[in-house]
């Protein structure tokens, strides 16, 4: 035992075979039993409040990914296509003006969208290290291993790991410059200040001529965003009760998943869509591993997750207190998404 705090200890999942060939994969985790606990400070915070909420962050299990990913596909959900015609478009002139030799992707998932960026960058010569990041370990495993096969030249590090609290102990810059890549949206899913808090995380991590390659939904008709957090083939609002199922699973809970429906609404005001869990009766649930029992109204609601929409001034504002300059701003043909190519403002 070192006398770090445990969420410092890095346990190796997979290191690579000493005679591979083209096959150089490495997983390391910082995460362990820390996660429940993360999971039951926040609900102890979180449920306990006159106005009850929880972080996002816990609707990620391998269920809740398989369901993300099921929301990327529909109709409705434009986000993912958007920054994929983005990606595409724009692969090749990101991999010239960064010439990156490290890719480091913070809330990875399955990497669908990164493969473009990483082929381009792959093509221009100069990459040699993917470090996908993610909380769910299978997510991150699977995609490490995928993706080494497919760019046999690339080291894959994969880092299990909740990158709002442990970005401080991610593995050092192996490849000089390097891209650190936040993308699908994911910087939405937090406050303003802790928005500004994990950009000036961002940012520290950035050396001159690294760079940070940022995915923001931008601000539209309320009508389009609300259609796209309320799918008719109700893929989010089984999403949104995943969390009751993690809860349940992880905090020997009682939700009844089905007594909860699904609300999806856009603040004007904040400028981002807030997803709810509003219960259909008066009733009290019971998380065994809390000894809590929380009480709910007929149709209160406890928020789940904000989704924040971005216009370009406020993309380069709140870049901008936390050090960093846009280089290029990308959208795709309809302006429904942006990416940032920003660096260390000198
Ligand atoms: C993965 C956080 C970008 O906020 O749009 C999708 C998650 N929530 N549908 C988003 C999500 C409901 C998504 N992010």
């Amino acid at each position: 035992m070192t006398g770090e705090p445990r969420s410092m200890q890095r346990r190796t999942i997979r290191s690579p075979p000493s005679s591979a060939e083209g096959q150089c994969v490495r997983i390391d985790s910082l995460l362990e039993d820390d996660e429940q606990r993360s999971l039951a400070r926040d609900a102890l915070e979180g449920l306990r409040r006159p106005r009850k909420q929880m972080p996002s962050k816990h609707f990620y299990d391998s269920r809740g990914s398989a369901l993300f990913d099921q929301i990327c596909e529909l109709p409705e959900y434009y986000p993912t296509r958007a920054e994929r015609e983005i990606l595409s478009t724009h692969a090749v002139e990101i991999a010239k003006l960064t010439h990156a030799a490290e890719l480091v992707e913070l809330g990875a998932g399955t990497a669908a969208k990164t493969r473009a960026l990483l082929r381009a960058l792959d093509d221009q010569g100069a990459l040699r290290r993917y470090v996908p990041i993610d909380v769910t370990s299978a997510v991150v495993e699977d995609c490490a291993v995928a993706l080494s096969s497919e760019f046999p030249r690339l080291t894959v590090h994969g880092v299990i790991c909740d990158f709002e609290r442990h970005l401080r102990h991610l593995p050092a810059s192996g490849s000089k410059p390097r891209l650190l890549a936040l993308l699908g949206g994911t910087i939405g899913n937090f406050t303003p200040a802790g928005r500004v808090r994990l950009l000036r995380e961002i940012s520290a991590m950035l050396a001159p001529g690294d760079h940070l390659l940022l995915g923001t939904d931008l601000v539209k008709d309320p009508c389009v965003l609300e259609a796209a957090y309320n799918d008719s083939a109700g893929v989010t609002a089984e999403f949104n009760r995943n969390l009751l199922h993690v809860m349940n699973s992880a905090l020997d809970g009682n939700f009844d998943p089905a007594s909860f429906d699904h609300v999806a609404v856009f603040d004007e005001q904040e400028e981002w869509i807030e997803m709810r869990l509003r219960s259909k009766r008066k009733q009290t649930v019971s998380l065994g591993a809390l000894e809590l029992s929380v009480h709910f109204e007929e149709g209160e609601e406890m928020r789940t997750e904000i989704s924040a929409k971005f216009t370009r001034r406020r993309v380069e504002s709140e870049l901008e207190s936390a050090g960093l300059a846009i280089v290029r701003w990308f959208t795709d043909g309809e302006g429904m998404f942006a990416l940032t190519l920003a660096r260390p403002a000198t």
